[in-house]
């Protein structure tokens, strides 16, 4: 049985049309106007809504402990479906004492295999930089995960890596087309800067963002950069959310330098006074890179407008707030205690449509490339993140004319809180596919545990094309 999505505004990331999608076996079979089917299909009408290609989550955490607490894992990925994103892509750190492979390999059979609800892949993050494990990477691109991030930020973490570990990342992943990724922060500065501020009593969640100021990833992302030139191999930076990092992206790429990057749908709409909220509910803002103030965001809208910077992800991060947020509440505890990261898997295309498309500040076939074209290209899914035949049948039927609320009680991810709690949403993901099964519908998640599917990366993704 096939389904017929008729008389809908089709969106890609190049243009849009009215039109009928066609879909059978799980893949896109034709494109067109007046679309004939067989009398067992499925007909969804899309009279006056918008078609998008399922969008693509390329940073997200189901696998993070910060001082031993554990976010929320691929059981909540649901709360993905019902957002519009039918592929994830999650950071997996590597065990110490374990290859990178290894480590990927038995997370994905414990925690993702037959528990995934929309299609799923994994970066590699490189935790443990002896020799053998730098000679392993360019086995990465072999096994499906083109892609592989260092922590330059969390001194004194297992998973913090230093410039050595950088470059040689670089240098032996561009022998297969593997791309590096960064989260640029400079470790040492807020190291300094965490200390002198507790030493000082100034412990509220609100000094998270005074111990890492723009200077702190500013500095990281141009040395990041600069060691992708000494290596000569592309360079993702990720959760970019300041000016000055924009900056040292948008030189090196005049430059002639293969960088990319992202933001994330926090940065684009939350700023530092969410961190000053009273009764330590602050904590639930604390993420890092931290939070910005409205200068930084309006030039973050501009630059995923103008293509300097090339994704929007979610940075998803399921911790409570009344433990788990609470690490940093108390006698001798601070912001440096409280588990860094915020849950937002739901709401990036809602984000992005009510507060980037309703206002002017994207275009609809601007937000399909960031949200789900350019982050498949980036991770080598050659499938995924387009309308087109031949694509997996991964669509999203989008009503705009829905209104709606932002709140924890009607999402999906799990977390007892949302940092968009409140929001105004204008349209949802009414009807959601995913390689042509019904796993949305009528804005409810009617797919089942298990239905998502490991999706192999290529090697050599956008950053390697420039
Ligand atoms: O605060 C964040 N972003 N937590 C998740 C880990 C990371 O740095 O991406
Ligand atoms: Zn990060
Ligand atoms: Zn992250």
């Amino acid at each position: 049985m096939g389904v017929l999505i008729k008389n809908g505004t089709i969106v890609t990331a190049e243009n849009e049309f009215k039109g009928d999608v066609y879909i059978a076996g799980g893949k896109i079979i034709a494109i067109g106007a007046k679309l004939g089917h067989r009398p067992d299909d499925e007909v969804v009408d899309a009279t006056g809504k918008y078609v998008l290609p399922g969008g693509v989550d390329q940073h997200v955490h189901f696998s993070f402990t910060y001082n031993g607490s554990k976010v929320r894992g691929f059981e909540t990925s649901n709360a993905a479906a019902v957002g519009g994103t039918t592929t994830l892509i999650e950071f997996v750190n590597q065990e110490k004492g374990k290859g990178l492979i290894e480590t990927l390999e038995a997370y994905k059979a414990s925690d993702a295999d037959g528990i995934a609800m929309v299609d799923y892949g994994f970066h590699s993050v490189m935790t443990d930089p002896r020799d053998e494990v730098i000679e392993e990477i360019p086995k990465l691109a072999e096994a499906g995960y083109p892609t592989m991030k260092l922590f330059m930020a969390y001194k004194g973490m297992f998973f913090h890596a230093d410039d050595d570990a950088i470059l040689k990342a670089l240098r032996k992943g561009k022998e297969a087309g593997v791309t590096i990724m960064v989260h640029a922060e400079n470790a040492d500065m807020i190291d300094v800067l965490t200390k002198q501020l507790i030493a000082e009593g100034k412990t509220e969640p609100y000094y998270h963002a005074v111990s890492r100021p723009p200077v702190v990833e500013a500095e990281a992302t141009r040395r990041a950069i600069y060691l992708a030139e000494l290596a000569g191999a592309p360079l993702y930076v990720v959760h970019v959310t300041c000016k000055e990092a924009l900056e040292e992206i948008k030189q090196a790429y005049n430059r002639g330098q293969a960088v990319f990057g992202e933001t994330c749908s926090h940065y684009l709409v939350l700023d530092t006074e969410d961190l000053a909220r009273p009764n330590f509910e602050g904590a639930k803002y604390v993420c890092s890179p931290a939070l910005r103030t409205a200068e930084h965001r309006q030039a973050l809208w501009q630059a995923v407008d103008r293509k300097w910077l090339n994704a929007i992800s979610s940075d998803h991060c399921g911790f409570d707030f009344a433990e788990q947020k609470h690490m940093g509440f108390g006698e001798g505890k601070s912001f440096a205690d409280i588990p860094n990261g915020a849950p937002s898997l739901q709401n990036r295309l809602n984000i992005l449509w009510t507060y980037g498309v309703c206002e002017g500040k994207i275009s609809r076939t601007r937000l399909v490339d960031l949200f789900s074209t350019m982050p498949a290209k980036i991770n080598g899914l050659d499938t995924k993140g387009h309308i087109d035949v031949g694509y997996d049948a991964d669509l999203v039927v989008f009503d705009p004319e829905y209104r709606g609320i932002m709140s924890a009680q009607n999402n999906l991810e799990g977390v007892d809180y949302s940092p968009f709690e409140g929001f105004e949403q204008k349209g949802r993901p009414e009807t959601v596919f995913l390689r042509g099964m019904k796993i949305v519908d009528n804005g409810t998640y009617v797919g089942q545990k298990g239905q998502g599917r490991f999706v192999p990366g290529k090697p050599y993704g956008a950053a390697y094309e420039d």
